[in-house]
């Protein structure tokens, strides 16, 4: 039978709550690894961030924190992991840039389920060939959640933690979280220090950018994307919508139209602008950005993202879409 939450365990709503169960996690990290090494795949999103800060509080640098950065990551992520874990927390990060690996062996690929296999695929090896350079690793932590374990329990989805590990990354787990909901883990993470665009971020795929640079990906349309996220992140922020609309980002799809820039033809890519709220990512309804807030994200998009000429606005829910492209 799969875990289950103590009845007992109190709803964690607040600082005070979440330092207790700092303080008790820590407690039980310590006893259950006493002086073995802990290994972690450190993505930069919330849960395995907050499985980080609270592994490093409770054992330092017996945590070996491996980042993978598979070159379909936002622009600015794997510069705040280094700087929040190995600058500010001093963590034992491994940070391992395999964006030329992923890009190559993606190169030509167009069918979404093929690239999502490859970067799930490569990802894993990734990791554990940097595992397997590694002496006295007794532990594997995971930032599972309470969610993760009842969704596999009533066979919704396969735990995405768990399966698919190859056997030498057959470790015994630390689980810290699992009995968090995700408004849970958010609360500990700013008790943990974490900053608030870190433990707030909007949901963001596995496959990155991947899936927002439909068909093949090319190094310059895939940084059409990240730089268009940016820019429309931003502009979000500065107009207080960050922390309110669900999930907002850009596409650049494969093809082309026939523009004018600086009095010439510009024949260039356009950048789709999706934004959604949704409470569990099964259904989405658009959320309605104020026209100003979108003729100044166009303007600033077509000035400074190379190869783009045109922005569009996608009104479509899900259903019939679904809320990313591939
Ligand atoms: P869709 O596109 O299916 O997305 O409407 C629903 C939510 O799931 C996120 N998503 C993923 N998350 N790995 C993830 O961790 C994935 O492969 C993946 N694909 C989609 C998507 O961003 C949205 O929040």
């Amino acid at each position: 039978m799969a875990d289950k939450r103590p009845d007992s365990m109190k709803r964690i709503t607040g600082r005070e709550l979440a330092d207790a169960f700092i303080n008790e996690q820590v407690e039980a990290i310590r006893a259950q690894v006493g002086d073995k090494k802990v290994l972690l795949a450190l993505s930069g999103g919330v849960d395995s961030s907050v499985v980080a800060a609270l592994l490093i509080k409770a054992i330092g640098d017996q945590l070996v924190s491996i980042h993978v950065n598979h070159g379909l990551l936002r622009k600015g992520e794997p510069e705040q992991v280094i700087k929040v874990f190995q600058d500010e927390m001093k963590a034992n990060l491994i940070y391992i840039d395999a964006t030329d690996r992923f890009l190559g062996l993606l190169e030509g690929v167009t069918e979404p389920e093929t690239k999502r296999h490859i970067i799930g695929e490569e990802f894993i090896k990734v990791f554990a060939e940097e595992a397997a350079k590694l002496d006295g690793i007794a532990f594997l932590a995971q930032g599972t959640i309470y969610p993760d374990i009842l969704e596999s329990e009533k066979g919704i989805k396969a735990h995405h933690n768990v399966g698919g590990l190859p056997p030498e990354l057959d470790f015994e787990l630390v689980e810290p979280l699992k009995y968090l909901y995700k408004d849970e883990v958010r609360v500990v993470g700013t008790a943990l220090g974490l900053p608030d665009n870190m433990v707030y971020r909007q949901p963001f795929p596995g496959p990155g950018l991947g899936v927002r640079c439909p068909g093949a990906i090319t190094r310059d349309r895939l940084e059409a994307v990240r730089e268009s996220d940016a820019i429309l992140r931003e502009e979000f922020a500065n107009a207080g919508l960050a922390g309110k609309v669900w999930q907002y980002f850009t596409v650049v799809p494969d093809f082309k139209s026939t523009g004018i820039k600086n009095g010439e033809r510009a024949f260039e890519w356009p950048v789709i602008i999706r934004a959604v709220n949704t409470k569990d990512a099964m259904t989405a309804t658009i959320e309605r950005i104020p026209y100003d807030l979108l003729d100044r994200i166009e303007q600033r998009i077509v000035a400074e993202v190379k190869g783009v000429n045109r922005v569009l606005y996608d009104i479509t829910p899900k259903p019939t879409g679904t809320i990313e492209y591939e």
